[in-house]
């Protein structure tokens, strides 16, 4: 059974407010769920009941309180992430990060008890109100973070931590430059390089950013809005960054090169900047253009520059349980220390996801937005 679901366009989450909860009926033996039958815009995100899969050998069935909306995820219902059509095609329902309690356990499982609160990352399929995970994707929820905030952490967590942790490896006292510092996986690079010791210069793209950002810790934030963004990060490191984080792509990637300092670190994410803000589906001549004109880095000047460019896709790395169990290791110590913080959320009912994908894609929110099923 499948109804559409709607955008209602030209408002921020913030705006919004709290939306107020709707939970979704869902019998014990139906799951409800989005599923994206063909690429397209927010009229594609469809809402259907499907029954619940019992977990298989190592598996753990997840009753779903909370579900964290990726960026990404808005890619996926184009059809144009790479991951996506590799492990699933279509239909696909999105989601990457999910929080809730045990609802069963699969043959094999015998650390984890029904009814425990935890959360965990899914390669697709969390946009449901239940989700069927292997058991090393599943953690412990912090005690620190309501079901809401914790839907929120382990994918953009697990991403700011290998990017600065497995790849950067920034010293104490390094300067660091987080494109986009207010968002999801940008407010958890500013809180990580924080904790690393670093100076963090954060960039936003608009005004209503910038207390966000300096939330997360950023010492300086570079409004792109109101300031000229590279007049403004020579200023604050006349000698270069030592790490740059980067999920823009094509607008920003070869000046972040540029910006680094000797030694320095250019991490390549994400491309966002070749997405359109409205409407919810490819301008693909610009798409094409953007593609062409995306910098190719030469290994001969990266030698001689002495500057590195990494890359990752951590969907790719869902199925490597020691780097996840890691990277969630570390994430909670400091989530119990206090020394990180769980993002603010916006919440959403699973039925309003249409519009969560407007308000990321228009890049004005802050923080995470978080569907209720
Ligand atoms: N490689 C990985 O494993 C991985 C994992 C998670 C996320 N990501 C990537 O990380 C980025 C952030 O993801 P998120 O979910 O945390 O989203 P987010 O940062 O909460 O929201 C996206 C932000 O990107 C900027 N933006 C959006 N559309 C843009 C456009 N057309 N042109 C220029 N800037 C635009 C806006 O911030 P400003 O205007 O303030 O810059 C916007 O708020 C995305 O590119 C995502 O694909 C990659």
């Amino acid at each position: 059974m499948s109804r559409s679901v709607t955008a209602r366009g030209g408002h921020t989450p913030y705006e919004w407010g709290m939306v107020a909860v709707a939970q979704m009926s869902s019998s014990p033996s139906h799951l409800t769920k989005v599923v994206v039958h063909s690429a397209g815009g927010h009229d594609h995100l469809k809402l259907e009941t499907a029954p619940i899969p019992a977990p298989g050998p190592g598996q753990v069935s997840i009753d779903v309180r909370a579900i964290g909306v990726n960026y990404a995820d808005t890619i996926v219902r184009m059809g144009l992430y790479a991951s996506a059509k590799e492990y699933v095609g279509w239909p696909i329902t999105p989601g990457f990060e999910v929080s809730g309690t045990v609802a069963a356990l699969g043959p094999g499982v015998t650390d984890l008890a029904v009814g425990a609160e935890v959360f965990a990352v899914t390669r697709f399929g969390g946009y449901s109100s239940r989700v069927v995970v292997d058991r090393s994707q599943v953690f412990r929820r912090p005690a620190c973070a309501s079901f809401e905030q914790a839907a929120a952490i382990p994918a953009v967590y697990m991403t700011a931590w290998y990017a600065l942790f497995e790849l950067a490896h920034p010293r104490p006292g390094a300067k660091v430059l987080v494109h986009s510092a207010a968002g999801g996986v940008g407010g958890a690079l500013v809180q990580m390089a924080k904790i690393a010791g670093c100076e963090v210069v954060g960039v936003v793209g608009t005004s209503q950013k910038i207390a966000t950002a300096k939330a997360a810790g950023a010492d300086h934030v570079i409004d792109k809005s109101t300031q000229s963004l590279w007049r403004e990060a020579r200023r604050l490191a006349p000698d270069g960054y030592d790490v740059i984080l980067d999920a823009n792509g094509v607008a920003t990637l070869r000046d972040s090169y540029r910006h680094l300092r000797r030694a320095g670190k250019l991490v390549v994410y994400g491309f966002h900047s070749m997405m359109p803000k409205s409407g919810g589906r490819p301008n693909w001549p610009k798409l094409a253009l953007d593609y062409v004109r995306t910098p190719r880095f030469n290994p001969l000047d990266m030698t001689n520059d002495s500057h590195s460019v990494l890359a990752f896709n951590l969907s790719y790395l869902f199925d490597r349980a020691d780097l996840l169990a890691e990277g969630m290791a570390q994430i909670t110590a400091w989530l119990d220390a206090g020394k990180l913080a769980p993002p603010p959320v916006v919440t959403y009912p699973l039925a309003d996801v249409a519009r969560a994908h407007a308000d990321i894609e228009s890049g004005k929110t802050v923080g995470k937005l978080v569907l209720i099923p």
